[in-house]
């Protein structure tokens, strides 16, 4: 079933008439502590919500903890809602997605979350109203989930959000860091899903749509936001999320998630560590070390394509770019600036091998080819 989406500045206003339409009783509301009133999502949903009956669930924090989980499915069990709304940043959408699909199967998270057991039953409805314009999450089948600082994916259609609204209105506070560190996560993982091996014509489609947009206002958005601008990076943020749905992101987000878990460095910062370098390394590739079944030459020519939409002449050019992009909205590109130094990369190396993303590179990334890239990184 395609997802139904509202999009645009007071869209938010189509939430009533569709819960509505659903003859929604029961409320299941997953949202941040803080950021949920900050936004100003409470404001608008107050008076909408009030004649329901709400749960709201805020126990958990940033990239969603099993044990948070667990927590919010025994809740969800036992309350039995119509619906679920999910509204705040990545976190919070996939801790709704992950929750209104585990609390519905029979087995406990856990098991699911391994890959011990399979999904088989599909949640109850699910709104994602995002107020971050980064992850793309409202557009996405998958779930992060943490156990123990290791990262694991849920993925199964039937975590698809049946509906998404995205008002840029909620993302007109968020402060420049933040607007920074979702947008570069857009951008890493609309690249990333450019060269991924499982690009379609359809996720290049949504991938260039997504990386002209963040070039054009990426640095506006940070440093001299307007309603366009933020307009714009909500549309790309959710076009990224599309491209990645068909084809999963790749080592760049594989190197970030040890970045996060063990150093508290916000994902989008973590992704874009790796993205120039990354490039370059992919532009590298040859016929002994692709990955991608269309080729080195494709993959070439795939690179190619990315350093075009960029505006630059050629790779080094556009790892310039990068670089100066990230540099311009006030994003770390050396490690030493995240205080993680060589011992510290240790670590980041030892975890890096996520295999559901590193799979998904164009070009294999040998364990010799890492360490060099995250020293040169330093
Ligand atoms: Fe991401």
């Amino acid at each position: 079933m395609p997802q139904k989406n509202y999009i645009g500045i007071g869209a938010i206003k189509n939430l009533a008439g569709y819960l509505r339409q659903n003859k929604v009783k029961k409320v299941f509301l997953v949202s941040g502590k803080k950021s949920y009133k900050l936004c100003g999502a409470k404001k608008i949903l107050d008076p909408i919500l009030k004649k329901y009956s709400v749960l709201n669930f805020t126990d958990f924090s940033s990239n969603p903890k099993l044990l948070a989980i667990e927590k919010g499915a025994k809740l969800f069990k036992k309350y039995d809602p119509d619906l679920v709304i999910a509204i705040g940043g990545g976190s919070a959408i996939d801790m709704a997605k992950a929750i209104n699909i585990l609390a519905v199967q029979d087995g406990n998270p856990r098991d699911y979350v391994l890959k011990k057991k399979e999904i088989t039953k599909s949640g109850k409805k699910l709104i994602a109203v995002p107020t971050t314009a980064g992850t793309g999450s409202e557009a996405t089948c998958f779930a992060v989930v943490y156990i123990n600082k290791v990262k694991y994916s849920l993925k199964h259609k039937f975590i698809l959000p049946t509906c998404f609204i995205i008002d840029p209105r909620f993302t007109f506070n968020l402060n420049q860091k933040i607007t920074a560190e979702t947008g570069a996560d857009a951008l890493a993982q609309a690249i990333e899903s450019y060269w991924s091996v499982n690009s379609t014509a359809e996720s290049k489609k949504y991938a260039a749509r997504a990386i002209r947009i963040i070039l054009k206002n990426l640095y506006k958005v940070v440093n001299n936001p307007d309603q366009k601008s933020r307009l714009k990076m909500s549309r790309a943020a959710n076009l990224s999320g599309r491209a990645i749905n068909i084809t999963e992101t790749t080592a760049c987000h594989a190197i970030s998630y040890p970045i996060t878990s063990y150093f508290g460095i916000a994902h989008g910062q973590a992704v874009v560590m790796t993205l120039s370098s990354l490039l370059n390394y992919n532009n590298l590739v040859s016929q002994a070390d692709v990955l991608d079944k269309r080729g080195a030459l494709y993959v070439k020519r795939v690179i190619k394509d990315i350093i075009k939409l960029l505006g630059a002449h050629n790779c080094q050019n556009a790892q310039e770019k990068i670089e100066s992009i990230l540099k311009g909205v006030g994003l770390a590109t050396r490690f030493r600036e995240l205080n993680i130094f060589r011992e510290d990369l240790k670590i980041i190396f030892k975890n890096s091998f996520n295999p559901e993303r590193m799979k998904n590179n164009p070009r294999l990334v040998t364990k010799k080819e890492l360490w060099k890239m995250l020293l040169n990184l330093l």
